[in-house]
């Protein structure tokens, strides 16, 4: 199947597990965003125990989201594809210099990290990324990691974006917990966005509980996963 093609029908499931993780909030008890996602969390609860059609999924869950939480979102508008990451606010009590972000996947653009850094300056920014001409001028806000991700370490063949096109690559891919460790020291991460050309599928599924990241102590609080 052609990747694209792949991706395509990886959507939906990728989206739908960026959406489960929120389950992995609790994991962060010193967030009274507990008490605004408990009912979030049950309305979820009740749209995830049935069979869905795709479309009347996001429908329903956004129709949870609607009733539910009652914050504004915060957009961070990145530049190539005109989308917008939508993300909870951080809380006004909490250390800014404790929170981490995430991109997985830089992809030639910066924008959504000069917002997020314009907004949040204590912050520390990380960013994955593979091939090196997609870096754009990340290092102006964070920190490059110029490796491939994966559940676990191997060299493989990627799907790299490239200045003119996507080209297949032999890739050395490290684990996500030896890559947290090593670059990010810290298994708790606040904010991730992911696109990374339909391989962000087995880092998400490997996320939810009792699954092999779940158990290495991994936790994002908040993930976007763009396809
Ligand atoms: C992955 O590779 C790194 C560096 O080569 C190594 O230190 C680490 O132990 C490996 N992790 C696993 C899970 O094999």
């Amino acid at each position: 199947m052609n990747s694209r093609l792949l991706n395509y029908h990886l959507y939906c499931f990728a989206s739908i597990f960026g959406i489960l993780l929120y389950i992995i909030y609790s994991h962060l008890k010193t967030s009274n965003y507990n008490d605004i996602l408990f009912s979030y969390r049950q309305c979820l609860q009740k749209i995830y125990d049935k069979n869905h059609e795709p479309n009347s999924y996001i429908l329903e869950y956004r129709q949870c989201v609607v009733e539910n939480i009652d914050t504004n979102f915060e957009k961070f508008r990145m530049g190539r594809l005109n989308e917008d990451k939508v993300f909870l606010p951080m809380k006004s009590t909490f250390i800014q210099q404790k929170c981490i972000w995430l991109t997985v996947g830089i992809g030639g653009d910066d924008k959504v990290e000069e917002l997020f850094k314009k907004k949040y300056p204590a912050c520390q920014i990380f960013g994955i990324e593979a091939e090196s001409s997609q870096y754009a001028n990340f290092d102006k806000y964070g920190t490059i990691i110029p490796y491939g991700v994966g559940v676990k370490n191997e060299t493989t063949e990627l799907i790299l974006r490239t200045k003119t096109n996507y080209k297949q690559t032999k890739v050395e891919v490290l684990a996500l917990p030896y890559l947290l460790d090593k670059f990010v020291q810290a298994r708790q991460i606040h904010y991730m966005t992911i696109d990374i050309e339909g391989f962000e599928f087995g880092i998400l599924e490997a996320l939810l509980p009792q699954n092999k990241l779940y158990k290495e102590n991994i936790v994002f609080c908040q993930v976007i996963a763009f396809v």
